[in-house]
């Protein structure tokens, strides 16, 4: 790679230990995929900040670089394991919660912004269209260059710390047109019914792996792209996709050549069967990836419609971000009245759900795939839309 004189001297370890393990990080990578240079990055989502995900390693990895490293551009960060500046809604042991902590502590040390959520674009950090990012929050990262048209390669949790610190990433991948284009076409039937778009983005991320799909036949709105990315990228490696007449890079593509898909309503409802069993949830949990105002107002007015308080059994947790509950306090307000918990910081998936609950019942295909892995909370899923979860089980 071509490094600038400053870069060289980072490498060198003229600035630190820290800084030049950070260096080496970005330039390692960069090599491997065959960048010539580092690019200046507008921001950095992190993601895997739950002690559940970071450990004990990776806590004192942090630690240690918190002595000397500090963030460069501005760095948001994903859901904590706990609502680290709520009122304390989710339970968790105090063990937890101190080891959480240090986490904290350290990336605040370092400047981080305290979003606490894999949301960004629902804040005031959103980036500009063609803002070259460093996000490893994978929903965000598909979100930020499909819907956005800004660039990010998928970054793991180790080079995004180190581009926060560097304050750049290696120039390949996504921040390229080519590395852009669509590599698969997929028509969409919808002749044969609707088709729920959590759930049609599972089955392609499985099918689809890394490539990027070009998709003819459907009119999603933001919230419904939001859903069909989030699993995509969780359930495959899905970076970035196109929608016929919605997305900002569709006109561009030639599909000369592609190869081509069709799926309908009925592979995707013979799909659907598979994400969930049929027990009664202790947890109905909404809000993966964290609710928008628009998710949060409809499950307001679901809870609305019932028109008393929840029942007492059973839990319902919606989960978003500072600033989507700030924005939508009458809404928030009609929740916590029915007796619903509003959570901030964290989520369904990052938290110790197992502590308290054995069966939840989720309407993001992406928290499905989470939620019952034994190294996340190991939950026997129920799977519906907001609307069937809100009705059969509150
Ligand atoms: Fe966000 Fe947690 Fe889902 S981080 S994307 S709500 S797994």
């Amino acid at each position: 790679m071509e490094l600038t004189r400053e870069e060289e001297a980072i490498l060198r370890g003229e600035k630190g230990p820290r800084l030049q393990e950070c260096m080496r990080i970005l330039t390692t990578i960069g090599e491997l995929n065959g960048a010539r240079r580092l690019l200046p990055v507008w921001s950095v989502q992190l993601s895997g900040i739950s002690f559940k995900t970071m450990g004990t390693q990776g806590t004192e990895f942090l630690e240690e670089m918190a002595q000397e490293a500090r963030f460069q551009v501005p760095t948001t960060i994903n859901p904590a394991g706990y609502d680290v500046g709520g009122p304390g809604l989710v339970r968790t042991s105090p063990e937890f919660r101190e080891k959480q902590d240090r986490i904290v502590k350290a990336l605040m040390t370092m400047g981080a912004i305290p979003t606490f959520s894999c949301t960004p674009y629902t804040t005031e950090y959103s980036p500009p269209p063609g803002a070259h990012l460093a996000w490893a929050e994978s929903s965000a990262v598909i979100y930020a260059n499909s819907i956005l048209g800004a660039y990010s390669n998928r970054e793991g949790a180790p080079s995004a710390l180190a581009s926060a610190v560097i304050g750049k990433t290696p120039d390949y991948g996504l921040h390229h047109p080519e590395g852009r284009r669509a590599q698969i076409v997929v028509d969409v039937d919808t002749s044969k019914g609707p088709i729920r778009y959590t759930v049609l983005g599972a089955y392609l991320g499985k099918q689809l792996g890394q490539r990027i799909p070009f998709f003819r036949g459907i009119r999603p709105d933001v919230d419904a792209m939001k859903e069909l990315g989030s699993s995509m990228s969780a359930w495959g490696a899905v970076p970035m996709f196109h929608v016929e007449g919605v997305t900002p890079e569709a006109d561009r593509q030639n599909l000369a050549g592609l190869e081509r898909i069709t799926v309908d309503a009925q592979v995707i409802g013979e799909f659907q069967r598979c994400l969930g069993c049929d027990e009664t949830p202790q947890l109905v949990a909404i809000g993966c990836p964290h609710c928008t105002k628009g998710e949060l107002l409809e499950i307001a007015r679901a809870v609305k419609k019932k028109g008393r308080k929840l029942p007492s059994g059973t839990e319902l947790w919606v989960c978003s971000n500072r600033t989507v509950i700030r924005e939508t306090a009458p809404a928030v307000e009609i929740l916590r009245s029915a007796g619903a918990k509003v959570i901030q910081d964290t989520c369904m998936v990052v938290a110790p759900l197992s502590d308290q609950f054995s069966v939840t019942a989720v309407n993001s295909a992406k928290a499905a795939f989470y939620i019952g892995r034994k190294s996340f909370s190991g939950q026997k899923v129920v799977f519906g839309t907001t609307e069937e979860l809100v009705d059969r089980y509150l």
